[in-house]
């Protein structure tokens, strides 16, 4: 074996072993289904977020979170809350204000890039399987020093929870006043899902709970601390149901939208 002082310089430090790995689980069975699942969702999202129709039920004031909150003159009567201030290239997604942050927030979130680095950048592809590449620069660099900026996302990630949470709540007040059906169930439940993959971030948990000396003074953050903690060892989990979540929230407004289904309405 080449010792670390003889090792070239460079070189991976690796035992003499032919083979590529001596793993015999299915390790690669992981990194293919991230591959699989990551790039349904993104074209799904890509190709609706550019479809520019069939976001906004003005029967019900339901609106997707790909288009929230609307802000191009293409907007349908209804849709905008916060006023129109782009014009409608196709290009400029509706969403334009929030859309490229949430991106940004998902792109640097710490399970993200544990699951991108393994799957499509093969860095490396589980643990005692060779990295992909021949030399390995971690995040001290260009692009990917990057990846820091991570904390200052979250914040507008936690502004666009807010927006959301808007939406969800206008949602019950329709033209004919309150009303409730299947899809406030799905706006409400996809907004409790958001939030609780925004807070349990690891950067929320840092801002919570981060730079105390003494938890026994802080009592109320403690609580708090240790409630984000208990999410946050379920983030990986709520990473991906929440990408379930505003699927199906966007496919059902879309589905209402085209008027493939009526909504299932139990009040009003
Ligand atoms: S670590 Fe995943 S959202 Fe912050």
């Amino acid at each position: 074996m080449t010792s670390t002082a003889t090792r070239p310089r460079g070189a991976r430090a690796r035992a003499a072993i032919a083979a590529k790995t001596l793993r015999t689980d299915r390790w690669w069975f992981q990194p293919l289904i991230t591959v699989i699942g990551l790039g349904a969702w993104v074209s799904y999202a890509t190709v609706r977020v550019f479809m520019h129709k069939w976001y906004w039920v003005g029967d019900f004031h339901y609106l997707t979170p790909f288009y929230s909150p609307c802000v191009t003159d293409r907007c349908v009567e209804g849709s905008a809350h916060v006023g129109t201030y782009l014009p409608s290239w196709w290009i400029i997604p509706d969403a334009a204000f929030t859309l490229p942050f949430l991106l940004l927030f998902r792109l640097t979130c710490y399970y993200y890039r544990k699951a991108y680095y393994r799957s499509f950048w093969l860095s490396p592809p589980a643990c005692a399987v060779p990295d992909g590449h021949q030399s390995y620069g971690g995040e001290t660099r260009f692009p990917l020093l990057g990846q820091n900026l991570h904390r200052y996302f979250f914040y507008a990630a936690a502004i666009i929870s807010i927006i959301n949470t808007y939406d969800a709540v206008y949602a019950f007040h329709s033209p004919k006043g309150f009303g409730f059906g299947l899809g406030n169930l799905i706006l409400i439940g996809n907004v409790v899902m958001l939030w609780a993959y925004t807070i349990s971030c690891h950067s929320c948990r840092h801002i919570i709970g981060g730079r105390l000396k003494h938890f026994s003074k802080h009592p109320v953050r403690y609580k708090a601390w240790t409630f984000i903690s208990w999410l946050n060892v379920r983030h990986m989990q709520l990473a991906w149901i929440t990408l379930g979540t505003l699927a199906l929230t966007d496919f059902y407004v879309m589905a209402l939208a085209a008027g493939w289904f009526p909504d299932l309405r139990f009040i009003n």
